[in-house]
């Protein structure tokens, strides 16, 4: 369902002395709503899967705060589960997000509620594209799936982080300088090249190699907007944590270039979690 014009999603911490199959049976209910009309997925912690009775995937961290240079952070807000549902529908979703946490509400605390629109053609709302970058076809799910016959085969790790931009600080720099700060065009999201490109743009931050290897991800993040904040609820998969690291890491100016990403002067991120979605196969058998 990509182009989905409509998203939620949802972060919990599990109560304590939680009644395991009863929270069992709750999410298998709030699962069984994917449809044709509704896509759900599920993830988890570490907590999480220790709670579900399952082995956590190899390599599953929790989120850690991580601070960079001139003061740049990236809080984390780690929480044990992680639900992402999104649609064609607006109203759909409302009823998947008022009858989940209702299903929930029981068994684990809510510590983020987030919606999220499909703002043009995919779009952020700083006006640029975003997910040109994203790899595509079967090499999407090569990049992002754990490969089958490995412990967790067909699963994914995913990064959540909550981003608040400052619009008008983008807004009052001229649209070359947006690009500059981007990496892309505006309008039709070419990227930069050669000397057109400045070290400290978003992509050049992100497009990284680790000894050859393309440190690539699929992001599916969505823009959200409300009379409080707006922003950019970050949502990205691959097939280890190392891709998210190396990037944020990067954005902070904590690799060996010392450079941080221009991105990071006008939006900030206030959560962040990692988690790790198994196949359906495995999260059916977990349930
Ligand atoms: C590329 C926006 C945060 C990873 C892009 C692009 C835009 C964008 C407009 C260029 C178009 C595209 O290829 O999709 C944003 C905004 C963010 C944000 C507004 C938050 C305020 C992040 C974070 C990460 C990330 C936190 C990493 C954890 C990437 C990657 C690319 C990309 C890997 C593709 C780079 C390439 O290979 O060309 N982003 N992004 N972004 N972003 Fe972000
Ligand atoms: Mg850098």
């Amino acid at each position: 369902m990509e182009g989905s014009t409509s998203a939620i999603f949802l972060e919990y911490k599990v109560k304590n002395d939680v009644n395991v199959i009863g929270l069992k049976k709750a999410l298998l209910k709030v699962y069984e709503k994917n449809s044709d009309q509704i896509l759900i997925l599920m993830s988890f912690s570490k907590k999480g899967f220790a709670v579900l009775g399952a082995n956590a995937p190899e390599g599953l961290q929790d989120f850690k705060t991580l601070n960079g240079i001139n003061n740049l952070s990236m809080p984390t807000s780690q929480s044990d589960i992680f639900i992402w549902a999104h649609s064609f529908s607006k109203s759909v979703m409302f009823d998947f997000q008022e009858s989940a946490k209702e299903i929930l509400n029981e068994f684990l605390t809510l510590d983020l509620e987030q919606e999220g629109f499909r703002y043009h053609d995919s779009r952020d709302l700083t006006g640029f594209v975003d997910g040109s970058a994203n790899p595509k076809g079967d090499k999407r799910m090569e990049e992002v799936l754990v490969p089958i016959g490995e412990n967790n085969g067909n699963g994914s790790f995913v990064i959540t982080q909550k981003w608040v931009h400052d619009l008008a600080s983008f807004h009052s720099h001229k649209v070359e300088e947006q690009e500059k700060i981007i990496g892309r065009t505006k309008v039709d999201s070419i990227e930069l090249e050669g000397d057109a490109m400045p070290k400290d743009s978003h992509v050049s931050s992100v497009d990284l190699k680790v000894d050859g290897e393309a440190m690539k991800i699929y992001r599916r993040s969505f823009p959200f907007a409300n009379a409080e904040e707006k922003g950019l609820f970050f949502l990205g998969f691959a097939k280890n944590l190392q891709r998210f690291d190396v990037q944020l890491e990067s954005m902070l100016g904590l690799s060996d270039d010392g450079i941080s990403d221009r991105i990071m002067d006008f939006s900030i991120p206030k959560t962040g979690g990692y988690y790790f979605a198994p196949s359906v196969k495995e999260l059916l058998k977990h349930l």
